[in-house]
Protein backbone atom coordinates (compact mmCIF):
# COMPACT_ATOMS: atom_id res chain seq x y z
CA UNK A 1 0.00 0.00 0.00
CA UNK A 2 1.82 3.13 -0.96
CA UNK A 3 2.54 5.24 2.24
CA UNK A 4 1.86 9.44 2.58
CA UNK A 5 3.77 9.98 6.12
CA UNK A 6 7.10 8.62 6.79
CA UNK A 7 9.42 7.53 10.06
CA UNK A 8 12.54 4.72 9.86
CA UNK A 9 11.24 1.24 8.62
CA UNK A 10 13.13 -2.56 8.43
CA UNK A 11 12.17 -5.40 6.97
CA UNK A 12 11.44 -6.60 10.96
CA UNK A 13 13.89 -9.72 10.85
CA UNK A 14 17.06 -9.76 13.56
CA UNK A 15 20.10 -10.08 12.50
CA UNK A 16 20.71 -13.73 12.64
CA UNK A 17 17.14 -14.28 10.64
CA UNK A 18 18.51 -12.06 7.65
CA UNK A 19 20.01 -14.29 5.07
CA UNK A 20 22.81 -13.44 1.86
CA UNK A 21 22.42 -17.01 0.60
CA UNK A 22 20.22 -17.34 -2.73
CA UNK A 23 16.49 -18.08 -2.38
CA UNK A 24 13.59 -19.51 -4.61
CA UNK A 25 10.19 -18.76 -4.37
CA UNK A 26 7.54 -20.18 -6.69
CA UNK A 27 5.21 -17.97 -8.06
CA UNK A 28 1.76 -19.81 -8.25
CA UNK A 29 -0.36 -18.02 -10.56
CA UNK A 30 -3.40 -20.19 -10.82
CA UNK A 31 -3.47 -20.19 -6.72
CA UNK A 32 -6.23 -16.92 -5.94
CA UNK A 33 -4.95 -16.41 -2.31
CA UNK A 34 -1.74 -15.84 -2.60
CA UNK A 35 -2.55 -12.40 -5.19
CA UNK A 36 -2.41 -9.68 -3.03
CA UNK A 37 -4.64 -6.74 -4.01
CA UNK A 38 -3.17 -3.79 -5.36
CA UNK A 39 -5.47 -1.72 -7.48
CA UNK A 40 -9.03 -1.91 -8.93
CA UNK A 41 -8.48 -5.19 -10.93
CA UNK A 42 -4.70 -5.68 -9.84
CA UNK A 43 -2.89 -7.93 -7.98
CA UNK A 44 0.78 -9.07 -7.68
CA UNK A 45 2.39 -11.78 -5.89
CA UNK A 46 6.08 -10.99 -4.54
CA UNK A 47 9.53 -12.16 -5.23
CA UNK A 48 11.77 -10.10 -3.99
CA UNK A 49 11.72 -7.67 -0.87
CA UNK A 50 14.96 -5.71 -1.90
CA UNK A 51 15.93 -4.16 1.75
CA UNK A 52 19.49 -2.55 -0.01
CA UNK A 53 17.88 -0.71 -2.81
CA UNK A 54 14.14 -0.60 -1.26
CA UNK A 55 13.73 -2.34 -4.95
CA UNK A 56 11.45 -5.22 -5.39
CA UNK A 57 9.97 -7.99 -7.41
CA UNK A 58 6.60 -9.05 -8.02
CA UNK A 59 4.64 -10.76 -10.83
CA UNK A 60 1.93 -8.31 -11.58
CA UNK A 61 -1.49 -9.46 -12.65
CA UNK A 62 -4.29 -6.95 -14.06
CA UNK A 63 -7.82 -7.31 -15.52
CA UNK A 64 -8.87 -5.96 -19.09
CA UNK A 65 -9.32 -1.84 -18.41
CA UNK A 66 -7.44 -2.05 -15.14
CA UNK A 67 -4.36 0.38 -13.98
CA UNK A 68 -1.96 1.74 -12.13
CA UNK A 69 -1.88 4.96 -11.03
CA UNK A 70 0.83 7.65 -12.41
CA UNK A 71 3.77 7.07 -10.72
CA UNK A 72 7.34 8.56 -10.76
CA UNK A 73 10.34 6.06 -10.56
CA UNK A 74 13.73 7.22 -8.52
CA UNK A 75 14.88 3.90 -10.00
CA UNK A 76 15.46 1.60 -12.97
CA UNK A 77 12.58 -1.09 -13.80
CA UNK A 78 13.27 -4.26 -15.95
CA UNK A 79 9.98 -6.15 -17.22
CA UNK A 80 8.63 -9.24 -18.77
CA UNK A 81 5.40 -9.73 -20.03
CA UNK A 82 4.03 -13.22 -19.75
CA UNK A 83 0.26 -12.60 -20.77
CA UNK A 84 -1.98 -10.28 -21.85
CA UNK A 85 -1.25 -6.73 -23.47
CA UNK A 86 -0.57 -3.75 -21.61
CA UNK A 87 1.00 -0.02 -22.00
CA UNK A 88 1.75 3.22 -20.43
CA UNK A 89 -0.54 5.83 -21.44
CA UNK A 90 2.95 8.26 -22.12
CA UNK A 91 4.44 5.58 -24.79
CA UNK A 92 2.88 4.18 -27.86
CA UNK A 93 4.34 0.65 -27.71
CA UNK A 94 1.33 -2.70 -26.39
CA UNK A 95 3.30 -4.83 -24.67
CA UNK A 96 2.34 -8.60 -25.17
CA UNK A 97 3.43 -12.01 -23.98
CA UNK A 98 7.21 -12.08 -24.82
CA UNK A 99 8.12 -8.43 -24.87
CA UNK A 100 10.86 -7.14 -22.27
CA UNK A 101 11.32 -3.59 -21.21
CA UNK A 102 13.90 -1.84 -19.90
CA UNK A 103 13.10 1.58 -18.15
CA UNK A 104 15.65 3.86 -17.10
CA UNK A 105 15.30 5.89 -14.18
CA UNK A 106 13.42 9.21 -13.93
CA UNK A 107 10.18 8.30 -15.58
CA UNK A 108 6.44 9.01 -14.83
CA UNK A 109 3.87 6.88 -16.61
CA UNK A 110 0.71 4.85 -16.15
CA UNK A 111 -0.13 1.64 -16.63
CA UNK A 112 -2.79 0.12 -18.62
CA UNK A 113 -4.05 -2.91 -19.34
CA UNK A 114 -5.51 -3.09 -22.57
CA UNK A 115 -9.39 -3.61 -22.71
CA UNK A 116 -8.69 -6.03 -25.70
CA UNK A 117 -5.85 -7.97 -24.04
CA UNK A 118 -7.14 -11.27 -24.34
CA UNK A 119 -6.62 -12.46 -20.59
CA UNK A 120 -5.73 -10.73 -17.54
CA UNK A 121 -2.09 -9.30 -18.25
CA UNK A 122 0.73 -11.04 -15.81
CA UNK A 123 4.02 -9.35 -16.00
CA UNK A 124 7.36 -9.68 -13.77
CA UNK A 125 8.71 -6.52 -12.94
CA UNK A 126 12.09 -5.83 -11.31
CA UNK A 127 12.08 -2.23 -9.73
CA UNK A 128 15.12 -0.82 -8.68
CA UNK A 129 14.11 1.48 -5.67
CA UNK A 130 11.08 3.31 -4.93
CA UNK A 131 8.34 4.97 -6.43
CA UNK A 132 6.09 7.83 -6.19
CA UNK A 133 2.58 8.11 -7.39
CA UNK A 134 1.56 11.55 -8.75
CA UNK A 135 -1.83 12.92 -8.02
CA UNK A 136 -2.31 13.42 -11.69
CA UNK A 137 -0.77 12.62 -15.16
CA UNK A 138 1.19 15.40 -15.92
CA UNK A 139 3.31 17.84 -14.31
CA UNK A 140 1.75 15.72 -10.81
CA UNK A 141 3.08 16.50 -7.60
CA UNK A 142 3.56 13.77 -4.29
CA UNK A 143 0.40 12.25 -3.73
CA UNK A 144 2.11 8.48 -2.15
CA UNK A 145 5.72 6.75 -1.77
CA UNK A 146 6.05 2.96 -2.52
CA UNK A 147 9.00 0.47 -1.81
CA UNK A 148 9.94 -2.71 -0.85
CA UNK A 149 9.49 -1.75 2.65
CA UNK A 150 5.66 -0.42 1.93
CA UNK A 151 5.32 -3.78 0.13
CA UNK A 152 6.42 -6.11 2.54
CA UNK A 153 4.33 -4.11 4.96
CA UNK A 154 1.11 -4.70 2.59
CA UNK A 155 2.05 -8.62 1.74
CA UNK A 156 2.22 -9.39 5.63
CA UNK A 157 -0.93 -7.51 6.39
CA UNK A 158 -2.87 -9.93 3.33
CA UNK A 159 -0.82 -13.12 4.40
CA UNK A 160 -2.21 -12.55 7.88
CA UNK A 161 -6.20 -11.78 7.17
CA UNK A 162 -6.63 -14.65 4.36
CA UNK A 163 -4.16 -17.24 6.77
CA UNK A 164 -1.30 -17.21 4.96
CA UNK A 165 2.79 -18.54 6.57
CA UNK A 166 3.57 -14.80 7.23
CA UNK A 167 7.15 -16.49 7.60
CA UNK A 168 7.09 -17.10 3.59
CA UNK A 169 7.53 -13.41 3.10
CA UNK A 170 10.47 -13.52 5.01
CA UNK A 171 12.50 -15.78 3.00
CA UNK A 172 11.97 -13.19 0.26
CA UNK A 173 13.79 -10.50 2.32
CA UNK A 174 17.65 -9.65 0.88
FE1 LIG B 1 6.11 1.85 -13.03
Amino acid sequence: MPIASFSSFTDGLDREQRSREHFITNINLENDRLWVPYADGVWFQPCHFNVTSGGFSVVLKGLPGSRVGTHYHVGTVHGYTMRGYWRYLEHDWVAKPGTFIYEPAGEAHTLVISEDSPEPMVTLFIVGGGLIYLDKAVDGRFAAYEDGFSLLELCRKHYKQAGLDVRQLDQLVR
